[in-house]
């Protein structure tokens, strides 16, 4: 397997220069800078990433390149290329104003490698409080912008590049060429990381990792959880143990229709009926967190009883994925801020179980990819992000089994209008929300007096940040007449219009 590494200096592009990398078939690793592996034969290029911090400052992230063979192409980006030159020599400071947006960038030298197929004049981003002033001896310009004169040098006489603007964000006209330039000619990558390629790797690998052992896995009806049980159970068959937990807090009819469809692919999958216990903890708890902590507690403890039924098990496998994984904690910054959910652990000691993650490496649309090279019904493929204590978190206040229902029906009838309307696939997540207020209202000759529904849609890319959905007005006022004649206990449905900051997309 050929990759690239990328030194993480903390920007919060880091991700997106992955991102770009894999778009080409090339696998690529993030590591902090300060902790560069030994540099092995599949290494075929080193990209050193942007920071938000000044090379001349005194605590400023500065790499040891000393484990770098002279011949490993290096491509520095803003703070890449601002420590590549001042490391050297050459001036680096802060440039009076931020240079912040679009820039137009003219090629100076267009025999250079990495400006192939760049036009003479195009659109870049910049982003950076400092500036290169003058780069150090035997570092050439290769294109500049009005206020930037150094904004690609290249090292004579070594395959080393700096440039200051972000290749990587859409903004950059030719930026994907310019990493296509760098990755594919430069270090002379193939290209041939897809995901049947990775599929087979992973499975071989699976094969030798796990020989003959047994695997338990929890199942969630998400698209990680069940892209991980399909590639290992192409590697190991029915020494895959699957168990999936219907908590009563899933969407209507949920758990028998994804239990199906698991069956439905070959898993060894066992559904555990638990309701009951979920509803008897959460009997008189309204704060979320409260919530939230019981609801963990017991999909632990049911999945561990579970787990512990099935004889000799060793391994506890999980849909971890690559942003879960990347070790930027040594890194100060907006890339070390990123931050998962981890809805499974917790498992007793005594069972002393190793652990397997298959999807390690992979972003969430690779796991896509991935799950659609292997069959996965296309219901789980695309399906919104869903929190891990479900309804439960939906339902304010206090959850009973009958407020669930009330949801449940709520839900069921704008997640299908969504799916008529053919809005669902435009929408990252949507879901309803049960309010703890009755209100009042006149249905046929009679008063009413109940529930309140909220509708949520966002776009989004991570969850990190997201917008409400500017959802068409006919189709609001369709679910929201659907709702209140089909759905008994409600009388009242409102559109939440707030985005993320600064409110949350689950209401608790
Ligand atoms: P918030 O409400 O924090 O949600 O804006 C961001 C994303 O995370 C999901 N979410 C969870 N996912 N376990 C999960 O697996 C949880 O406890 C949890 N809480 C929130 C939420 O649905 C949204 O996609």
């Amino acid at each position: 397997m050929e990759r690239i590494l990328i030194l993480d200096f903390g920007s919060q592009y880091t991700m997106l220069i992955a991102r770009r990398i894999r778009e080409m078939n090339v696998y690529c690793d993030i590591v902090p800078f300060n902790r560069i592996p030994a540099i092995t034969p599949d290494v075929k290029g080193i990209i050193l990433s942007g920071s938000p911090s000044s090379v001349a400052a005194e605590n400023s992230p500065r790499p040891d390149l000393g484990g770098v063979p002279a011949d490993m192409p290096i491509l520095g980006i803003c703070y890449g290329a601002q420590w590549l030159a001042w490391s050297k020599g050459g001036n680096v400071a802060n440039s009076g104003t931020r240079e912040y947006g679009r820039a137009i960038l003219s090629v100076k030298d267009s025999t250079d490698p990495l400006l192939k197929d760049i036009p003479a004049e195009s659109q870049v981003w910049m982003s950076h409080g400092d500036t290169i002033n003058s780069l150090p001896a035997g570092y050439k310009v290769i294109a500049s912008t009005a206020s930037v004169d150094n904004a690609a040098f290249k090292v004579e006489g070594k395959p080393v590049w700096g440039i200051q603007f972000h290749a990587e964000v859409h903004h950059s006209e030719f930026g994907k060429q310019i990493l296509r330039n760098y990755v594919l000619s430069i270090c002379g990558c193939a290209g041939s990381w897809t995901p049947a390629s990775f599929i087979e790797s992973t499975v071989a690998s699976l094969k030798e990792q796990i020989g003959t052992d047994k695997v338990v896995l929890g199942l969630s009806g998400g698209v990680d959880s069940s892209v991980a049980a399909l590639l290992l159970h192409k590697a190991i068959g029915d020494q895959l143990h699957c168990i999936f937990v219907d908590s009563g807090l899933l969407r209507k009819d949920e758990f028998s229709s994804v239990l199906a469809s698991y069956k439905g692919m070959g898993l060894n999958v066992k559904g555990v009926q638990a309701s009951e216990r979920f509803f008897a903890d959460l009997a008189g708890l309204t704060e979320p967190e409260l919530k939230r902590k019981a609801i963990g507690k017991d999909f632990i403890e049911v999945f561990n009883a579970e787990a512990k039924k099935i004889k000799d098990v060793r391994w506890l496998a999980q849909g971890t994925i690559y942003p879960d994984v990347i070790e930027s904690s040594a890194v100060p910054g907006a890339s070390a801020t990123i931050k998962s959910h981890h809805n499974v652990g917790g498992l007793p000691k005594e069972m002393e179980l190793k652990v397997v993650e298959p999807l390690r490496l992979l972003f969430k649309d690779e796991v896509r990819r991935v799950g659609k090279a292997l069959g996965l019904d296309p219901d789980i493929l695309g399906r919104h992000p869903f929190p891990g204590p479900g309804l439960g978190i939906r339902v304010l206040g206090e959850v009973t089994r009958e407020k669930v229902a009330i949801l449940q029906e709520a839900d069921a009838i704008y997640i299908g209008a969504l799916k008529r309307w053919k809005l669902y696939d435009d929408v990252w997540q949507a879901g309803t929300i049960l309010l703890p207020v009755k209100s009042v209202g006149v249905m046929g000759d009679e008063r009413t007096y109940e529930f309140t529904i909220a509708l949520r849609a966002v776009t989004s890319v991570d969850g990190m940040t997201a917008d409400w959905v500017h959802l068409p007005y006919d189709f609001l006022a369709e679910v929201s007449d659907s709702i209140i004649r089909d759905v008994k206990g409600v009388n009242r449905v409102v559109y939440d219009i707030c985005s993320k900051p600064p409110a949350t997309i689950e209401w608790e």
